[in-house]
């Protein structure tokens, strides 16, 4: 799981390398998807699939991140809302605004 999240923020970091660190949207996308990729592993692994080839069992029912990316109407202000408030059935994980917006940004980039 370290591993995973270490290769995350690697890959972010070599694009944010190769496209200039200079303060560019492209960056900050990319800051935040690796910083989503660790709030997923570390708090959303145990129950949904977050990314591909990710091993361990997960329960029946919670969708993997790539198909809610691809629902329709999944859409960011959907994602705001449905990770803010108690939405049965899934269980609240009291979330910082920051860690909503960076795991919506790592949602989000399976359906680019
Ligand atoms: C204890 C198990 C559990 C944990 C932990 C969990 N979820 Fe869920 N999640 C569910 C269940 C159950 C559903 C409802 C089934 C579904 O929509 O696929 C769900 C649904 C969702 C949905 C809505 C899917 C849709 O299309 O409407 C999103 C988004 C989501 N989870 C994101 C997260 C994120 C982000 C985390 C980590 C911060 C997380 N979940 C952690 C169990 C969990």
């Amino acid at each position: 799981m370290i591993k995973l999240t270490a290769r995350y923020f690697g890959a972010a970091f070599i694009f944010a390398m190769a496209i200039g660190v200079s303060g560019t949207a492209q960056a900050d996308d990319a800051r935040d998807r690796a910083a989503g990729a660790a709030v997923a592993q570390e708090l959303c692994s145990g129950c949904h699939i977050v990314a591909e080839g990710q091993s361990g069992p997960v329960p029946d029912g919670p969708a993997p991140f790539p198909v809610i990316a691809e629902r329709p109407g999944r859409t960011v202000g959907y994602l705001q809302a449905y990770l803010s408030a108690p939405t049965p059935p899934m269980p609240h994980v009291p979330l910082s605004k920051r860690e909503i917006d960076s795991v919506i940004a790592y949602i989000r980039s399976f359906a680019d």
